[in-house]
């Protein structure tokens, strides 16, 4: 009988998960309710190429049976970008990329260092494997804190992420300080996350190889509009990425997903297209803060980080009723009071605007002396 009580209150207890996950931090982007102007999560805010569109509906029902085939995607993909297939790893979008590397190269007694304010998911997938996470909080410039970052290195520093340009700030860090983070943490490996590269321009993309702690995502969400496939870019010396690659599953990229991004990446003209038409609405964007007294971070992305101060929570809401979607960025580090704005194509950029002076006069809102 005694034994059958002591199965009985096994039975009651759920297994534990590692003392790591039990500390991690939950990621819940504010998902629901989406159907407006979408200027809150950096997407595409208009289409994938129309090529694109074109390649999915040739999906066929015995096309869907077939486990997908990643190798000769990563082909192109690699020659695409003038890299080896070796170096290349395609990824279920840039997140899991960051959790491959973190359960790749992560021990519990490993060092990661990230700056703040920065993107999420960093500190999700690194606190999985260890509980030392140390961030590097950027002053009040929002200045990506090179100096420190670098004082913040030890023997015991295995993980480097560095996001350039950094979200949510807009802010960049050179070709030469992400090398130079490389060289000063020869034990670590380095993650530059070019997931706004096409905004910005500068890249570390042709160091892979030649610096071999090196790795670099890109993502396909951004520019390309293929945020609903999920699918992103991982490059690296060949040695880590095989240690990467022993990690992923096999299937971790969907099929539509590989048969479209070829296509995607051949359309060069839809690419530059699209990236001409932030660029111009960032522009126009930050005049148009500055004319309404709102001050902001100046952006090398597809957003803009505004100050609002007390009245964000106000502001999001009036934007909301106007169906248009922004991302109060207030919970951040050191973003008390900012909003977040992504730009798209001009004719958003010119609804987002209009929305906005409309609700600051709304709420009732002023510039801070
Ligand atoms: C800096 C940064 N890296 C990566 C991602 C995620 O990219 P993906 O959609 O490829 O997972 C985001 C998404 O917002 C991001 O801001």
């Amino acid at each position: 009988m005694a034994s059958v009580a002591k199965v009985e209150s096994v039975k009651n207890e759920l297994p534990q998960a590692r003392r790591a996950v039990l500390a991690m931090p939950e990621y819940h982007p504010p998902l629901a309710a989406r159907d407006a102007l979408r200027l809150d999560f950096n997407e595409n805010t208009y289409a994938a190429s129309p090529k694109v569109l074109k390649r999915l509906k040739q999906t066929t029902a015995e096309g869907l049976t077939k486990y997908p085939e990643r190798e000769g995607v990563e082909r192109i993909t690699a020659e695409h970008f003038g890299l080896r297939p070796d170096q290349v790893l395609l990824t279920n979008g840039v997140d899991e990329a960051i959790h491959l590397i973190c359960a790749a190269f992560l021990e519990e007694d490993d060092e990661a260092i990230i700056c703040t304010p920065t993107f999420f998911m960093y500190e999700v997938s690194a606190r999985m494997m260890t509980s030392h996470l140390v961030r590097v909080q950027a002053d009040e410039s929002l200045e990506f804190p090179y100096e420190r970052f670098l004082a913040a290195i030890t023997p015991k520093t295995k993980l480097i992420i560095v996001a350039s340009p950094n979200n949510p700030t807009g802010a960049i860090v050179s070709r030469e300080q992400m090398l130079a983070i490389c060289a000063a943490a020869p034990q670590a490996v380095v993650l530059a996350d070019e997931a706004y590269y096409h905004f910005h321009g500068d890249s570390v993309l042709a160091d892979v190889g030649k610096v071999p702690n090196l790795l670099v995502a890109r993502t396909f969400s951004k520019a390309y509009g293929l945020a609903f496939l999920r699918i992103g870019m991982l490059a690296g010396n060949a040695e880590l990425m095989k240690l990467v690659r022993k990690v992923s599953s096999p299937y971790n990229v969907n099929g539509i997903a590989l048969d479209c991004l070829p296509v995607a990446l051949a359309d060069g003209t839809y690419l530059d297209w699209y990236c001409d038409q932030v660029n111009t609405g960032r522009a126009r964007m930050m005049d148009g803060l500055r004319a309404l007294g709102i001050d902001f971070f100046p952006s090398h992305a597809n957003f803009v980080l505004m100050k609002i101060g007390a009245k964000h929570t106000e502001l999001v809401k009036a934007m909301r009723t106007r169906g248009v979607l922004l991302r109060d960025r207030s919970s951040d580090p050191g973003c008390d009071g900012f909003v977040r704005i992504t730009i798209g194509i001009e004719d958003h950029v010119t609804q987002g605007l209009a929305a906005l002076k409309e609700s600051l006069q709304e709420i009732g809102w002023v510039a801070a002396s």
